[in-house]
């Protein structure tokens, strides 16, 4: 399954993953590693052009210019109609709060939202405010397989629905939900979709139009650029979204939404990053090819990501092979026949042993994962967990291997004495 995934050539790309001392990362999904392309662009911009965008003199003008190029990039990632729709700023949880005060102050007489049990607390707790705006809250609910269910929000939305807000993959779990699906549901009682991609974006291919959504934030920081977030949202609808910004910024996306300066050396590491994808889909065994591959920059970009969703379903088997054989209970997706509907984010325990001690026991042999509880307290809950210890999180991009996974499964085994 994973025999053309050009693995060599994708670790040799990143710079901290060959360092010394050897370290396996299975932490990405609280930030990714950045590949030397995305390096060199950071450093381009602070040594060359660290200057304020909007100047006449060169300098600022390559800023404005790298601008353009990354709000090109992302809209290309992302299958944005126009690159207006895109908004740089510094993390996913400020634009999700920037939408939803802006969804709070014109509620009306559709006062109905409808948030999860399963998304980040970022996509819960800020439409939880809206509470006191007068908003009525009503939870779509995770089923016992650890996913969502589009049958299940159907009785959820009626006319009175403004906004449905989920995941498009859990970050604790890694199930995929079909926001598509969803999508056609919340349209169809005229209510909007707001899609929290964070989790999703380094794992598959965004497509706001085949999603449908309304809105769609993510986080760069998670797809191998550095510390930075940027929301997507559909051009109509932005026009119309009050925000804060000076009077003399034009009531116009997406300056209206980026009020105040963002970290240009991020959003030039970004548009680097969707460069590199590119890199992984033009190259027939490694990156990076420039010169290889054929069609549009969409096209390649799907490949990549096809690409990568192929490599890393071979990646979940094995981690759930070597959990099962540890004898973990794993939360979430197991079956190997649905290996589709999730990414490699596994959350798991093993018995009578705590997450913070397998952590820890990790740890002591250089493999990187997280306790506790993922920022998805209610997950865990539903798990029947006590969110202040959770479990013990594994999650893996597309420059981890298998032989990491047996690493891995060789240490809990130890704790297992299996
Ligand atoms: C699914 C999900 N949503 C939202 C967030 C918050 O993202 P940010 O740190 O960019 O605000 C995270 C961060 O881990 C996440 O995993």
């Amino acid at each position: 399954m994973s025999a053309n995934f050009p693995i060599e050539s994708v670790r040799a790309a990143f710079p901290a993953l060959t360092r010394p001392p050897e370290f396996v990362f299975f932490d990405n999904a609280a930030g990714a590693q950045v590949p030397q392309i995305v390096l060199d662009a950071v450093n381009h911009h602070l040594l060359e052009c660290n200057v304020q965008r909007g100047g006449r003199y060169a300098k600022s003008r390559e800023v404005d210019e790298t601008i353009v190029r990354a709000r090109q990039s992302v809209a290309d990632l992302v299958n944005a109609r126009d690159p207006s729709e895109i908004a740089f700023g510094m993390n996913a949880t400020s634009f999700i709060r920037l939408v939803s005060l802006a969804i709070g102050q014109a509620l009306g007489k559709r006062k109905d939202i409808v948030v999860t049990d399963m998304d980040h607390e970022a996509n819960v707790a800020t439409w939880l405010a809206l509470e006191r705006n007068g908003a009525r809250i009503l939870w779509w609910k995770v089923r016992d397989d650890g996913n969502l269910h589009v049958d299940d929000l159907i009785p959820l939305v009626s006319p009175t629905t403004r906004l449905v807000a989920c995941t498009v993959a859990s970050n604790a779990v890694g199930s995929i939900v079909d926001v598509a699906a969803a999508a056609r549901v919340a349209h169809a009682a005229g209510a909007e979709i707001f899609l929290d991609c964070v989790h999703y974006g380094p794992h598959g291919l965004i497509d706001v139009q085949a999603f449908d959504c309304d809105y769609l934030v993510c986080s760069g920081y998670k797809i191998f650029a550095p510390h930075m977030g940027f929301l997507w949202g559909r051009r109509e609808l932005l026009q119309q979204l009050p925000t804060f910004r000076e009077d003399f910024i034009p009531d116009e996306p997406p300056g209206k939404i980026e009020a105040g300066t963002f970290t240009y050396e991020s959003v030039a590491g970004m548009d680097a990053a969707v460069r590199y994808l590119e890199s992984l889909g033009k190259s027939e065994s490694g990156i990076p090819q420039t010169a290889q591959g054929s069609g549009s920059r969409r096209a390649i970009l799907n490949r990549a990501l096809q690409r990568i969703r192929t490599y890393e379903e071979s990646l979940s088997l094995e981690m759930l092979r070597v959990l099962k054989d540890c004898g973990a209970d794993v939360y979430g997706l197991t079956d190997a026949s649905r290996i589709h509907e999730r990414v490699p984010t596994l959350c798991f325990n093993l018995p009578d042993i705590p997450p913070a001690r397998v952590t820890e026991k990790l740890a002591n042999n250089n493999i990187g994962v997280r306790d506790g509880h993922m920022y998805s307290p209610r997950l865990m809950k539903r798990f029947g967990l006590a969110p202040e210890t959770g479990a013990a999180r594994a999650s893996l991009v597309h420059y981890n291997t298998v032989e990491e996974v047996r690493l891995f499964g060789s240490v809990l085994a130890e704790m297992t004495n299996r």
